[in-house]
Order: C-alpha cells, then sequence, then structure tokens
C-alpha cells in the first residue's frame, strides 16, 4: 500500500501547487461606449438575457462565483473568457464593422437555436443562466428584427 499512499501524496502537493498558477482578471467597472446597447437600441428584456447569460464570457466584465478562486475552475473559465471575448465582445462590439456586426448577430441566432450557448459546462453551475424557450425566442426575433432593419 506504499504506492498509493505516496500517490494520495503526490495529488495533494499538486493541487496546492496549481492554487498558485496566476490569473486573468477579466472586469471593469463602467460599461465602454462601444457596447451593443448603446450601439441598437436593444429592448431591455433582451439586454437582461445577455447580462446574464452571455457576459460572463462575452464582455470585459466577468461576474466572478466565489469556486473562481479554486483551481483548476480559474484555468478553465480564463480559457473560456479569453475564447468567447475573441469570438464576440459585447462591449466592443461597436468597433466592429458593419459586416462583421451583422454576420456576429447572426451567429447569434443559429448558437442560441442550437443550444450551443451558453456553454453547457457553465450551465451545471449557473442555473440561472440557462436560455428558457421564451428567453431564446426574445433573442432570436430580436437579432431578425435587428437584421432587416441592416438590409
Ligand atoms: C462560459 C462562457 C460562455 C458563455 C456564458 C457564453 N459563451 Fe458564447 N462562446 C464561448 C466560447 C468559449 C466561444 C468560442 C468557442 C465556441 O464557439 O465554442 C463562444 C462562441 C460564441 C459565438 C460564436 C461566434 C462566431 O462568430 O462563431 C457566439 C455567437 C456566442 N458564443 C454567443 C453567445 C451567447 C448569445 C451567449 C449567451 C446566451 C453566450 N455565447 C454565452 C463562451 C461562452
Amino acid at each position: 500500500m506504499k504506492w498509493l499512499k505516496r500517490i494520495a501524496i503526490l495529488l495533494v502537493v499538486i493541487l496546492v501547487g496549481v492554487q498558485f498558477i496566476p490569473t486573468d482578471i477579466n472586469q471593469q467597472d463602467y460599461i465602454p461606449k462601444a457596447d451593443i446597447r448603446y450601439i441598437y437600441d436593444v429592448p431591455g428584456n433582451v439586454m437582461n438575457i445577455l447580462q446574464t447569460s452571455c457576459y460572463d464570457c462575452h464582455s470585459n466584465n466577468t461576474n466572478y462565483p466565489w469556486y473562481s478562486n479554486v483551481q483548476p475552475m480559474r484555468l478553465l473559465m480564463d480559457g473560456h473568457i479569453r475564447e468567447g471575448k475573441e469570438e464576440l465582445n459585447f462591449n466592443e462590439f461597436g468597433n466592429y464593422s458593419q459586416r462583421k456586426q451583422k454576420n456576429k448577430l447572426d451567429r447569434i441566432s443559429k448558437q442560441v437555436k442550437a443550444d450551443e450557448m451558453p456553454l453547457p459546462s457553465y450551465l451545471l453551475m449557473h442555473s440561472n443562466a440557462k436560455l428558457s424557450d421564451d428567453d431564446k425566442q426574445k433573442i432570436i426575433n430580436w437579432v431578425e428584427t435587428r437584421l432587416k432593419q441592416n438590409e
């Protein structure tokens, strides 16, 4: 049983060790001028859904849960935020070209329809971010109206 004890000790050392990995902080205490809410007249109910369900990974301001202080959770989160913002940043929407804005709107509706966003792993810990059928319809309707206006 000696090896079992060694493995256990090794695991503890690794778990303690990873707590010291440097982390990113994605926080900003103001809403930038390029935020989607200032670019389009986003209805309040749609804006609420986006903020609750999407802004943690698609903006410059993440609402960190307590376990974000625990590794390896934070590493996972940092990765999602980095990748999510690269693909779509609601805070910087106004800096995108017209073409890119249209394309992103279209992608939003597609991702929501296909239940691909918010990421399923995120929903495990954020049940309040889960989109109801009604939420999805609100986003999709808004995007469709928006795209028609842009034509
Ligand atoms: C837990 C983090 C997280 C949340 C919350 C989240 N996303 Fe994402 N999103 C990502 C990541 C990571 C990617 C890039 C990788 C991928 O496509 O799976 C992405 C990609 C996307 C893309 C693809 C962009 C493109 O051009 O193809 C869209 C659109 C999108 N998300 C919309 C949303 C919407 C709308 C919500 C809220 C209803 C949302 N996301 C919530 C992490 C997240």
